[in-house]
C-alpha cells in the first residue's frame, strides 16, 4: 500500500520539479487588490518564482462564465506559468468555469478554500467551505470532474477554529486534487497572528498528495526554516515578496550558498514596470493610491524605510512622476540595495 501511495506522491510532485540548484518549487501567492496583473508583470521581471496563480475570481450563482473568464491570460507572464484560482459555492458553475479556464489555456485550476471577507463567505464560498468538509469535496470534486488539467486547493487551517482540520484536509484529498497548499490560520485570525507551522506538518503527516506551505516566509531563512519544521513539498510567498522582490531569487540563491545581490537598479526598474502598468484611464487618484499601496510594504524592508513610511502614505501627488521620483530616493537611500 505504501508503495501505490509513494507512486502517487511521485506522479503529483512531477507538477512541483525542483530547481535545478535543489530549491523547491517557489509559487507567487495570490493576493486579490495587491498581486494584481500590473504587480505580477513587474516581480517578473526580477523573476525567481517557478509559478503565480491569479487573484480569485469569483464564480457567483448563474453565472455568465464566459465573461468572467476573459479577464484571465494564461500568457500573462510569459514563460511562468500563471493558474487560475476560482471561488464559489455552487459546484455546477464552478465546473462551468473550470472548464471556461481550462479552454482559455489555463494549464492548473486553483479553488480558493481560503478568503475570509464577508462579502464572500457570506455566499458560502472561500473559508465557508472549511465549516462544512462536504461541501469542499463536493466543489472541488466538481471541479476535478469538469477539466482534464490539475486541480488543487488553497485552504487556511479552519474556520473559527481547527477542529476540522483533518475532515477537511483528507476531503480535499479524497475529491482527486493534484496538492494542497496550506496558510495555516484560521478565517477568525485573519492575517494577524503568526501562522501555526506545525498544522503543515500535520497536513504532510496525514496526506498523500503533496503539500505547499504558506504562511509567514519574509526571508531565505523562513523558507529554509519552514522547509525543515513542516517537509512541505513547496513554498508559497505572498506579502513576503510586496516587501521584498528580490525574496524569490534570495532563497533560490541560499540553496547554492550564496547571497543574491538585491540591486537598485533592478528595483528602480521593477517599480517603472508597476508604473508603467497603471492604466493611463484611471483617474489620477487611483493611480496614485496603487503606488501608495506598493509602497507601504516597500517601505516595511528596514527599519529606517519603516520610519520614513508616512513620509510617503501622506502625499498627495499631483504628479505621478514626481512622486514616484520622491520615493525611489529614499528607497535608494534607506533600502539597504547594492548598486
Ligand atoms: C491583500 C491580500 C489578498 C489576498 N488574496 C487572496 C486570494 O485572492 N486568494 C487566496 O487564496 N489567498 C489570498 N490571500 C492570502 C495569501 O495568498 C496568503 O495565503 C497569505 O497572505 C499568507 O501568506 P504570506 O504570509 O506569505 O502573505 C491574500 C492575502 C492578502 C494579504
Amino acid at each position: 500500500m505504501d508503495n501505490i501511495l509513494n507512486l502517487l506522491h511521485n506522479f503529483f510532485m512531477t507538477l512541483l520539479p525542483s530547481n535545478p540548484n535543489g530549491c523547491p518549487y517557489l509559487f507567487l501567492a495570490p493576493m486579490e487588490g495587491v498581486a494584481d496583473p500590473t504587480f505580477r508583470k513587474a516581480i517578473a521581471s526580477i523573476g525567481g518564482f517557478n509559478e503565480a496563480v491569479t487573484e480569485f475570481i469569483r464564480v457567483p450563482q448563474n453565472a455568465h462564465v464566459a465573461s468572467l473568464a476573459k479577464g484571465y491570460d494564461a500568457k500573462e507572464l510569459g514563460s511562468i506559468p500563471l493558474a487560475a484560482q476560482v471561488m464559489g459555492a455552487n459546484p455546477e458553475g464552478i465546473a462551468e468555469m473550470g472548464k471556461e479556464l481550462e479552454k482559455r489555456g489555463a494549464k492548473r485550476i486553483d479553488l480558493n478554500c481560503g478568503c475570509p471577507s464577508n462579502t464572500v463567505v457570506g455566499k458560502g464560498a472561500g473559508s465557508s467551505l472549511l465549516k462544512n468538509p462536504s461541501s469542499l469535496y463536493q466543489i472541488a470534486h466538481a471541479l476535478v470532474k469538469a477539466v482534464d488539467i490539475p486541480v488543487t486547493v488553497k485552504m487556511r487551517s479552519g474556520y473559527e477554529d481547527t477542529s476540522l482540520i483533518q475532515e477537511n484536509l483528507l476531503a480535499a484529498e479524497e475529491s482527486g486534487i493534484a496538492f494542497l497548499t496550506l496558510h495555516p490560520r484560521t478565517k477568525v485570525d485573519g492575517y494577524g497572528p503568526p501562522a501555526k507551522w506545525e498544522f503543515i506538518a500535520y497536513a504532510k503527516s496525514i496526506l498523500t498528495i503533496p503539500v505547499v506551505g504558506n504562511g509567514d516566509i519574509l526571508t531565505a531563512h523562513d523558507a529554509h526554516q519552514m522547509l525543515k519544521e513542516t517537509k512541505c513539498d513547496a513554498l508559497m510567498v505572498g506579502r513576503g515578496s510586496v516587501i521584498n522582490p528580490f525574496i524569490f531569487q534570495e532563497i533560490q540563491a541560499s540553496f547554492e550558498g550564496k547571497i543574491y545581490p538585491s540591486s537598485w537598479d533592478k528595483l528602480s526598474l521593477f517599480l517603472d514596470i508597476f508604473a508603467a502598468g497603471l492604466s493611463l484611464e484611471a483617474p489620477l487618484r487611483n493611480r496614485a493610491s496603487k503606488l501608495k499601496q506598493l509602497f507601504s510594504f516597500l517601505f516595511r524592508k528596514t527599519a529606517a524605510l519603516l520610519e520614513r513610511k508616512s513620509l510617503v502614505l501622506t502625499q498627495q501627488p499631483e504628479d505621478l512622476a514626481q512622486f514616484l521620483q520622491f520615493a525611489k530616493d529614499l528607497l535608494k537611500e534607506y533600502g539597504d540595495f547594492s548598486l
